[in-house]
């Protein structure tokens, strides 16, 4: 039987914001607080569904806190929602509240910035399928690419809280050092431990972090580190199954990874989505089917797919 959080209420809410905060420049974490209906809809997110956010009455920060290369992209109106996928959801005296990690990237995520406690935004979610966790897997390994950082950690909370008899291991990569987007590196002893990355050591995980130009961790793309790892502790391929979720050509790779040692693997795809709930068809994702094609919504078929139904 396969596992995952029941997922079946969605709508629009509101929600308060409890945090907003800088992590490291350019990346920002914040919590929103659901009551109500909203808190019985969020309590129950699977890891790598998501929800869409109404920025469009949220106003820019002052030009001075504006990264200089998005001062003209930023002043376009926001009239589209914004999605957003989680990094840790908690339940707490009737409340939901959940984390999100973003990356400031243009006029959406920027106004997000502004948001301070106690603002009010409006929400539609939780949206789209999640991750799911197939019996009799013993080992699970969660592959985050850049910004493929918040569901894993959302999937990292879900994993250890519910399947206490499944080990987990983690791979992080991204361009640089600058690129991850994680909190600080914990100190050195923890780090020869294995546990060099604290969103996973807080839930007993330990990761590997690779860099492309190698200013931290190993030198080359995650998924040369997750091939050399596979390499040296060649765990049964039945009873482990790979997360993951980045950009498309590391999805890609990571999918021909785990046909090639015949691991299952979820990889969550990221599209422009305007609508997500299934009515614009702009965020389609070629699938396989037969010996033919299809295409598939990633806002409502995904954005978790089997990563052997994916044509990469
Ligand atoms: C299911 C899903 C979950 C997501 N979860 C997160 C998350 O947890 N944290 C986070 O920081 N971001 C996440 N994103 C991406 C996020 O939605 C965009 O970064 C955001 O909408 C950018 O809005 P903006 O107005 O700031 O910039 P825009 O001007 O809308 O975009 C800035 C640049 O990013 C590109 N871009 C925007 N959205 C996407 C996309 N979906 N795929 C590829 N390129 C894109 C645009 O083409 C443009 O070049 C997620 C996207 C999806 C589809
Ligand atoms: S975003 Fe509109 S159909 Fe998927």
């Amino acid at each position: 039987m396969t596992e995952k959080a029941p997922n079946h209420v969605k709508g629009e809410f509101k929600a308060a914001v409890t945090f907003n905060s800088e992590l490291k420049s350019g990346y920002w974490r914040m919590g929103l607080e659901f009551a109500g209906p909203g808190a019985e809809a969020f309590a129950g997110t699977s890891p790598g569904q998501f929800a869409e956010f109404d920025l469009s009455t949220t106003g820019l920060p002052v030009e001075e806190k504006i990264p200089v290369h998005l001062r003209d992209a930023v002043k376009r109106d926001v009239l589209l929602r914004r999605p957003f996928s989680f990094s840790r959801v908690t339940v707490d005296s009737g409340k939901a509240v959940v984390e999100l990690l973003y990356c400031v990237l243009g006029p959406g995520t920027v106004r997000m910035t502004t948001l301070r406690r106690g603002n009010v935004i409006n929400v539609i979610g939780p949206l789209g399928n999640g991750f799911s966790v197939p019996a009799g897997k013993t080992l699970a390994i969660l592959v985050a690419g850049g910004m493929g950082a918040p569901p894993l950690q959302h999937m990292a909370q879900f994993l250890t809280e519910r399947f206490a008899t499944t080990d987990v291991i983690a791979f992080a990569g991204a361009r640089s050092k600058e690129d991850l987007p994680y909190s600080t590196q914990l100190d050195k002893i923890s780090q020869e431990l294995g546990f060099s990355l604290r969103e996973f050591a807080n839930y007993g995980i330990k990761s590997s972090i690779a860099t492309d130009d190698g200013s931290v961790g190993f030198t080359g793309t995650v998924t040369d580190c997750l091939s050399q790892w596979l390499g040296q502790e060649s765990p049964p391929a039945d009873g482990t199954i790979i997360y993951s979720c980045g950009p498309e050509p590391m999805l890609a790779a990571v999918a021909k990874i785990a046909a090639e040692k015949n691991i299952d693997c979820q990889v969550s795809m990221e599209r422009l989505m305007a609508c997500g709930i299934g009515l614009c068809q702009s965020c389609a994702v070629e699938c396989k089917c037969d010996s033919d094609s299809e295409y598939k919504l990633c806002c409502k078929d995904g954005p978790v797919f089997d990563a052997r139904e994916v044509n990469f």
